[in-house]
């Protein structure tokens, strides 16, 4: 992938933006990147399932060298996102885990069991899912006896350093219906006028996809106590507003 440089005059305004060609074996538009505040979906190309794929599977693999904030430095792997591509529907949580930082795949720890949870009781089939994270690196700190990692949440300069990730993912999964679970993803993607709690299952304003909803994280419901099965319900209800906007809802 060629990386380069660009400046963009988007709003009138100066803005720098990076550039990656998109690149499927043939020199191609770039997609450009935004580097700065939430991203903003460009104009869609006509390009075919397999050319999104080849280009997926390009991305992918930069992304697998990133060293864009200092979290590659501590963590395991980069965990990119994985589903289809395209996809109807695509989830973004906060970022990976331990179990998604040493295995290499969002969503397949403690909090993953919640979300396969929460999907089968929505009706929504996760193999037809994308399944993403806002920031793609571990972000962690010894526990007291240094035997385990406890989670950290990333830092507005992760998301923002890792934005452009997510803007790829985007522009080539290209979903019906895109789902921020949790603050830090509903503020990466969207903003700080989002709040989880108060816009939660309601299609917002946005032009990243035809419908946009925030919703809790699956880590939520982990954390709950006696009010466990009230947050699951919850997280089910806002994923079958997602459902029902899905294309084959009909
Ligand atoms: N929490 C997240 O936000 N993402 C994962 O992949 C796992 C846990």
């Amino acid at each position: 992938m060629l990386w380069g440089r660009a400046q963009v005059d988007d709003q009138g305004g100066e803005a720098e933006q990076e550039i990656v060609a998109a690149a499927d074996g043939r020199t191609e538009e770039p997609l450009a990147i935004s580097m700065s505040g939430p991203p903003t979906l460009q104009k869609r190309d006509a390009a075919s399932p397999d050319v999104l794929r080849r280009r997926f599977a390009r991305v992918r693999r930069e992304a697998a060298g990133c060293q864009r904030c200092e979290l590659w430095a501590r963590a395991t792997q980069t965990v990119f996102g994985e589903g289809p591509v395209p996809a109807a529907l695509m989830l973004v949580g906060e970022q990976p885990g331990d179990r998604e930082d040493l295995e290499g795949h969002p969503f397949v720890g403690p909090a993953g069991r919640i979300l396969a949870e929460a999907l089968e009781l929505a009706g929504i089939d996760r193999e037809a899912t994308f399944v993403t994270n806002v920031v793609k690196h571990f972000r962690w700190r010894p526990s007291p006896n240094g035997k385990r990692r406890l989670h950290e949440r990333p830092t507005r300069a992760n998301v923002t350093a890792c934005l452009p990730w997510v803007q790829q993912e985007l522009e080539l999964v290209r979903p019906d219906v895109l789902v921020a679970m949790g603050a830090t993803a509903a503020d990466g993607l969207l903003g700080k006028g989002v709040s989880v709690m108060r816009d939660r299952g309601r299609p917002i304003d946005s032009q990243l996809a035809p419908t946009v909803l925030v919703t809790i994280h699956p880590s939520a419901v982990l954390r709950a106590r006696d009010d466990r099965d009230a947050m699951l319900d919850g997280l089910v209800a806002d994923l079958r507003v997602a459902a029902n906007a899905l294309p084959s809802a009909g």
